[in-house]
């Protein structure tokens, strides 16, 4: 059998290996290293969590894993390994395309403007599936018919529309469609339902998760919504100025958060922290290229919990438990 049809077999889910990846930003002011060092795996047939504030590299890992950061962004280190597939940065072009759209599927946060102005949802359909050489568009059609039916959508009106007859929270729908149709095995969300009230962000939520378990999807799941990879996520990774603060399987994450950043996270959601009366803000801003430039933890200067040696250097990200990791000093301490 080859790779290739070993991985569109539904019962074999596939896991992405992130080695010692490092992304800039070339801008005027400096170099942003929006994603630096980051060492992650994400399991096969489970949804991830990806979660942190706006600005901490959440998108600009997603688009990493596809070999997609556009200029000015430059990878610059790194492996993304795809299970049966091989390093994204390193297979040839036509390859990367092949499983950009078909393997792995996305949704990237500015879903809105990946879709075609000047064609009809129903036609960039078909324009997918000859891009990657599907040989029975009747039944993809069908196929898109009966995701956006699943969706909540009027299907057929749908495929008849262009992008601009239809709303924001239609627009990411639609684009979870696409992320869908050609039976992709990993599918990365990235803010996908934002757009969304929260009645139909929950139903969809609902869609993704039961496809999920149907199809033994491999699902990243990126928000700044704690609430969300609460419900959903099997794992939940915290991001904090491009690198990984924490992760953990969801309920121990967050029955027992290490870090001051995922403890300041779930604080701010009183439905999570189970205090109803009180949503506690996190102090400060996000990082911004003074603080990047620090060579301490690139949290010290809002922590609660910060110490003397924060400032000393990184603090080490490293395992803490089974399948826990933390880069904390103050919980080196504690060891
Ligand atoms: N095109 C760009 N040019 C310059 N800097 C960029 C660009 N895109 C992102 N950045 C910077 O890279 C860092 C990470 O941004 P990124 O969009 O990955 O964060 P994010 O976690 O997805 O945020 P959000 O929650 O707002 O979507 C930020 O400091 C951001 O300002
Ligand atoms: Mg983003």
């Amino acid at each position: 059998m080859s790779v290739e049809n070993k991985v569109e077999d539904f019962s074999t889910p596939i896991g992405v290996h992130v080695r010692n990846l490092s992304v800039v930003y070339e801008t005027n002011q400096g170099q942003i290293p929006a994603v630096n060092h980051v060492d992650l795996d994400i399991a096969a047939g489970e949804i991830t969590g990806i979660i942190g504030e706006s600005g901490s590299g959440k998108s600009t890992l997603a688009m990493a894993l596809m070999n997609s950061v556009s200029k000015p962004g430059r990878i610059t280190n790194g492996s993304v390994i795809v299970d049966g597939i091989g390093d994204m940065l390193k297979i040839s072009n036509e390859r990367q395309r092949r499983v950009r759209g078909k393997q792995i599927g996305f949704v990237f946060q500015a879903a809105q403007n990946s879709l075609n102005p000047l064609s009809r949802i129903g036609h960039q359909v078909l324009d997918l599936g000859r891009s990657h050489q599907v040989g029975d568009l009747r039944s993809l059609l069908r196929h898109a018919r009966d995701l956006l039916i699943r969706l909540g959508m009027d299907a057929d009106r749908v495929l008849m529309s262009y992008q601009h007859e239809l709303s924001g929270g239609m627009r990411q729908r639609v684009g979870i469609m696409f992320a869908l149709v050609l039976d992709a095995r990993v599918v990365i969300l990235d803010e996908s339902t934002t757009a969304l009230d929260m009645l139909s962000q929950a139903s969809v939520l609902e869609i993704v998760r039961e496809l999920h378990q149907e199809r033994g999807l491999t699902i990243v799941l990126i928000t700044h919504d704690m609430g969300v990879v609460a419900d959903l996520a099997d794992r939940i990774v915290v991001m904090y100025g491009g690198e990984l603060a924490e992760e953990g399987p969801t309920e121990d994450l967050l029955r027992q958060p290490q870090h001051p950043y995922t403890r300041g996270l779930i604080r701010a959601i009183p439905r999570i922290s189970g205090n109803p009366d009180e949503a506690i803000a996190l102090n400060g801003s996000p990082p911004d290229l003074q603080t990047f430039a620090q060579s301490g933890c690139l949290f010290y200067d809002r922590c609660p919990d910060r110490i003397a040696e924060c400032q000393a250097g990184r603090p080490i990200y490293k395992e803490i438990s089974d399948g826990k990791k933390v880069a904390c000093y103050k919980v080196d301490r504690r060891d």
